[in-house]
């Protein structure tokens, strides 16, 4: 083997090794790049609640898919749609950027649109494509935004 194609073969391997350890980031970059979302203890409790409550609800659909009961898979997605949101508080409104509540909203009328076709369809795999798709804006919101606990007053 000619020594080129050798050192070819070495030098491609490198970023995919790089990928596989996690370790893929310039230099110099920040690992943290999201945007930091000022909340206090209150207000952080009140979205951690309701991405558990996405996140059960998402679980439920899952196994009612798996199990061809698109009654259960239905039920879960319209307890995730904006009818079934929870009410934000104003002050917390105020603070979120829009971005964020477009996502949220992109993501409860995903659930609305899953459950309707879920009930008239009931086809498991049209679920799953649509949950992939209603899940792009969990992928999007959490690479862009975090929680930053706001400094306490004293
Ligand atoms: C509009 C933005 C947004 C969308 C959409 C969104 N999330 Fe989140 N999620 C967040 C933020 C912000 C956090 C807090 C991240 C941090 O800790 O800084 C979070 C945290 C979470 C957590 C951790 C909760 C805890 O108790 O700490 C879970 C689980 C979660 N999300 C699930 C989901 C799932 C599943 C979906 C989609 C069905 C989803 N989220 C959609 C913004 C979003």
């Amino acid at each position: 083997m000619s020594r080129l194609l050798l050192l070819l073969m070495v030098f491609s391997a490198q970023p995919a090794l790089a990928a596989v350890a996690g370790h893929q980031h310039p230099p110099g970059k920040p690992l943290e790049q999201r945007k930091p979302l000022v909340l206090n203890a209150e207000e952080a409790a009140h979205i951690r609640l309701e991405m558990r409550t996405f996140l059960s609800g998402v679980q439920k659909i899952v196994t009612g898919a798996a199990h061809n009961d698109m009654k259960v898979v239905a039920e879960a997605a319209t307890a995730l749609g904006v009818a079934a949101a929870h009410e934000v508080p104003p002050a917390l409104r105020q603070k979120l950027p829009l971005e964020f509540k477009q996502l949220g909203n992109a993501t409860h009328t995903g659930f609305d649109d899953l459950a309707r076709d879920a009930a008239s369809m009931a086809d498991p795999n049209l679920a799953m494509k649509q949950l992939g798709q209603v899940m792009s804006n969990c992928v999007s919101c959490h690479a862009t935004f975090r929680i930053e606990p706001a400094p306490r007053k004293h």
